[in-house]
């Protein structure tokens, strides 16, 4: 079997409302993966600690910000996260610390449940040394320059999980 058919590498980036910062994430993720031509080995998915936007597009700054540095979030829809999630994905990157801590309380839910195999969880921002023990800082209540620094942020760990990902999956040069 080839690597492109083995079973992906499932990641899902979450945030609060995941209308802004965790779509943002997986649109940028996927447009890495795709251009690296791996899109089909490493999946991403997006989700909320909060279930306050649940079925909403992303936030329309988010959706603009993105097209403008070439991302469509337009298809994305917010969902909210669930013990399940920690046994469907291999890894479970949080945009800050406190919905960090809202997982780790979730996966000691899911643990108790019995629910199998358990998701790394860590912050996205520890990807990459140049953002490493930084929040993505929420850009919901804040002007446009909010949601550029985002991307900027989004964008340089994203990179670094893509090599790190494609590595441990015995992908080399990448060109990424
Ligand atoms: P996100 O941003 O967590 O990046 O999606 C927010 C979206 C909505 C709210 C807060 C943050 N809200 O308070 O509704």
């Amino acid at each position: 079997m080839s690597l492109s058919q083995d079973k992906p590498t499932r990641i899902l980036f979450v945030c609060l409302g995941n209308i802004c910062r965790s779509p943002t994430a997986e649109a940028v993720f996927r447009h890495k993966a795709g251009q690296a031509g791996w899109h089909n080995l490493l999946q991403a998915d997006s989700a909320g600690t909060a279930a306050w936007h649940v079925g909403k597009v992303p936030d329309a700054r988010s959706q603009q910000h993105g097209r403008e540095r070439g991302y469509d979030l337009s298809s994305l829809r917010a969902r909210q996260v669930t013990t399940a999630d920690f046994s469907d994905f291999d890894h479970i990157l949080a945009m800050d610390a406190d919905n960090l801590a809202e997982l780790e309380k979730l996966r000691q839910q899911a643990a108790a449940a019995g629910q199998g195999r358990t998701a790394r969880l860590g912050l996205l921002l520890d990807e990459h040394p140049d953002t490493a023990g930084r929040d993505v800082p929420d850009p919901y209540y804040g002007g446009p320059a909010g949601f550029d620094e985002v991307i900027d942020l989004i964008e340089t760990a994203t990179d670094a999980l893509l090599r790190r990902l494609l590595k441990a999956r015995g992908v080399f040069g990448c060109g990424c």
